[in-house]
């Protein structure tokens, strides 16, 4: 399973790309606010130096809800640098975009994905990725991990090679059940990646060995 990392702090996109486990990042208009990166221009370069620390791919996000402002967003956001994935929204000018995209070659990732019918079009469109936000949904008393197994069924009956990018990852435990049910990439916050690291035995066990160790010397 791919691992992303949801975020616009470039701190923890660093320490992310340190621990040698990071292959692409996801951002969206909410997490550049929360880093106080506004405006076209900012925001912009911003993606430009995330892809500069980063080896894999880079989701930017069109603003526009129309089909041609959506082209001409997208266009933009794929010169910038070969590792952006243009993110679309799953609206129905969203649909027209992820096959205009997919037929000029231009990688996407449709967002805002919450049922199989919205993840089978995305596929039907050609998008490279779709990303089921599982955290909102069981938010709302819906079942998130279920909706990526539902997903991943139609996409395997058909052979369809968009990857299935698990958003709205909140802790540990949502990224163990996506790689269980299959999801090929998975993208949620530092904190939730590092959950997978912890273990007390772990860390009881450590001391003891390297008391033992120290027994001899
Ligand atoms: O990748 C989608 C994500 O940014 C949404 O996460 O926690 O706001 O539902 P959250």
């Amino acid at each position: 399973m791919k691992f992303f990392i949801d975020t616009a702090n470039i701190d923890q996109i660093r320490d992310a790309q340190e621990l040698g486990i990071l292959d692409g990042v996801t951002t969206n208009p909410s997490l550049m606010a929360k880093e106080g990166i506004t405006g076209k221009n900012n925001i912009l370069k911003h993606y430009v130096d995330i892809c500069n620390i980063v080896d894999g791919d880079v989701s930017a996000e069109v603003i526009a809800t129309d089909l041609a402002g959506m082209i001409r967003e997208g266009e933009a956001l794929a010169d910038l640098h070969e590792q952006i994935v243009v993110k679309v929204p799953m609206i129905r000018d969203g649909v027209k975009a992820l096959k205009y995209f997919a037929d000029k070659g231009i990688r996407t990732n449709c967002t805002l994905v919450f049922s199989p019918g919205q993840a089978l079009l995305a596929a039907k469109a050609g998008a490279t990725y779709v990303s089921p936000f599982i955290g909102r949904l069981d938010d709302v008393s819906s079942d998130g991990i279920h909706l990526i197994s539902e997903i991943r069924l139609i996409y395997d009956n058909y052979g369809y090679e968009t990857e299935i990018l698990a958003a709205s990852i909140r802790h540990a435990m949502h990224i163990i059940d996506c790689a269980k049910v299959g999801a090929d990439v998975m993208t949620g916050p530092l904190s939730a990646i590092e959950g997978l690291l912890k273990h007390p035995l772990t860390d009881i066990g450590l001391e003891k060995f390297l008391a033992d160790y120290n027994k001899g010397n």
